[in-house]
């Protein structure tokens, strides 16, 4: 289709979506007028015999015991997935309470994330796991949260960032429609303010989309005062950032940071690509899409010192007895889970609750098949492990009646 109508289009389309949503999906809407700013745990009359689910951690001075109040800031195409289903399914299992969205995926992203977002939320109520996408705002979440709560996110290199969400949002991104050539990735590093606009519809998913998640100005220049302040703050916020490049050594350090058990971050790769679709950025072109995202950059590499210094600190030696640990568990899974051994792609998931979400005209996602005639018991754990978030949200109750549908629209109208 010519590029002025799909612009049409998709204008009209939102505009719908939104009335749509304000009129149907949004009841909660004004429970801001009355929020009180403070945090879930300093409000006693809402704790107690109301929350059922709503579970604290016992203490101990010398012995660790498990956190169960967690806010994982989940960013875009950084492993995310991967990291919440290992949430879902600890939180499951504890019958923990998480605060979900209504009728999406995610909190009204890329809307500021607010309270009154939370499905059938009442100002004070607490909940243990929050972990879905969300623009970040250190004081709203808060107050969904205990204070002891551990704070973590992932982090990834963002020139490798820039080039995934610069192909897997193309489609909704009105700015790159216009760009002619075989490599409109490299068209657009060669020259970018001949295409970007800052504040045009869905802009921020072309410059430093990881400051746009954390709730920052996207368009700073990285020698602004106001980035490192940004990074000051988030550091005092975040307990731990993992970083995708270091996954399973971040997971070794999660599981520390926790107190976990090995078992708990058992993992098979959620939302992958198949690797033809991995990144081509040569030295050039990688150094054009750092220098665009130069406060990513510096965030990045902020959060990298820091998670060298931990990893340092807990031990060369027993990182790698630990990360052998991992391994070694997640192979046996995956010797008892997975038809074949392997990721397939989604087209050859025989199971729909398997299958994962194809983002508009995206076909390299891979899933996974699992193994028939599995006891119950590895077949409930299998299950859960290779459940793809859209069904595993659906599966903890969680109504997606806007993210299908607007799935449906653009898959109709591309
Ligand atoms: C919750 O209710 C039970 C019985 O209804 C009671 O024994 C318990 O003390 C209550 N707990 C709190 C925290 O109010
Ligand atoms: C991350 O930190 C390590 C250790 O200091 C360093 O070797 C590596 O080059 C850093 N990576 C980036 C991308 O800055």
């Amino acid at each position: 289709m010519k590029f002025s109508v799909r612009l049409v289009i998709w204008v009209v389309l939102a505009c719908f979506m939104m009335v749509v949503w304000y009129m149907f999906g949004n009841p909660a809407q004004d429970n801001r007028l009355w929020a009180v700013a403070q945090s879930c745990s300093s409000s006693t009359t809402e704790s107690g015999n109301q929350s059922t689910h709503w579970q604290t951690r016992e203490s101990s001075p010398d012995t660790c015991s498990p956190r169960r109040n967690i806010l994982f800031m989940k960013t875009h195409k950084t492993a995310s997935s991967t990291i919440l289903n290992i949430l879902f399914r600890f939180g499951e299992k504890h019958k923990l309470k998480f605060a979900f969205p209504d009728g999406r995926n995610d909190f009204e992203y890329p809307s500021p994330f607010q309270c009154s977002q939370v499905k059938n939320y009442r100002p004070g109520e607490c909940f243990n796991i929050v972990c879905n996408h969300m623009r970040f705002d250190a004081q709203e979440v808060a107050k969904l949260l205990p204070e002891d709560s551990v704070y973590i996110t992932i982090l990834r290199d963002p020139a490798l960032m820039f080039e995934s969400s610069f192909h897997y949002y193309n489609k909704a991104i009105p700015l790159t429609w216009g760009i002619v050539g075989d490599d409109k990735l490299a068209a657009f590093l060669n020259n970018p303010w001949a295409y970007y606009t800052p504040g045009a519809y869905n802009a921020f998913y072309l410059r430093n989309l990881l400051m746009f998640d954390f709730g920052f100005n996207n368009n700073l220049e990285p020698e602004d005062p106001e980035v490192a302040r940004a990074i000051r703050g988030l550091s005092k916020s975040f307990h731990l950032a993992l970083i995708a490049e270091h996954f399973e050594e971040s997971l070794v350090l999660l599981k520390e940071t926790l107190c976990w058990t090995t078992e708990d971050l058992a993992f098979f790769q959620l939302n992958a690509r198949r690797s033809l679709s991995v990144s081509r950025l040569g030295p050039e072109l990688r150094a054009k899409a750092l220098a665009w995202n130069g406060a990513d950059w510096r965030l990045y590499r902020h959060f990298n010192a820091t998670f060298w210094a931990r990893r340092e600190a807990y031990g060369e030696q027993r990182m790698q007895r630990e990360v052998a640990k991992l391994r070694e568990i997640n192979a046996r899974l995956r010797a008892i889970c997975i038809e074949g051994g392997e990721a397939v792609d989604a087209a050859e998931v025989k199971d729909s609750g398997l299958s994962p979400w194809q983002p508009l005209g995206e076909s390299s996602i891979l899933g996974y098949n699992i193994r028939e005639n599995l006891d119950p018991e590895d077949t409930a754990l299998c299950r859960k492990m290779l459940t793809p978030e859209i069904q595993y949200l659906s599966n903890l109750g969680v109504s997606l009646w806007l993210t299908r549908l607007w799935g449906w629209i653009q898959k109709s109208i591309f």
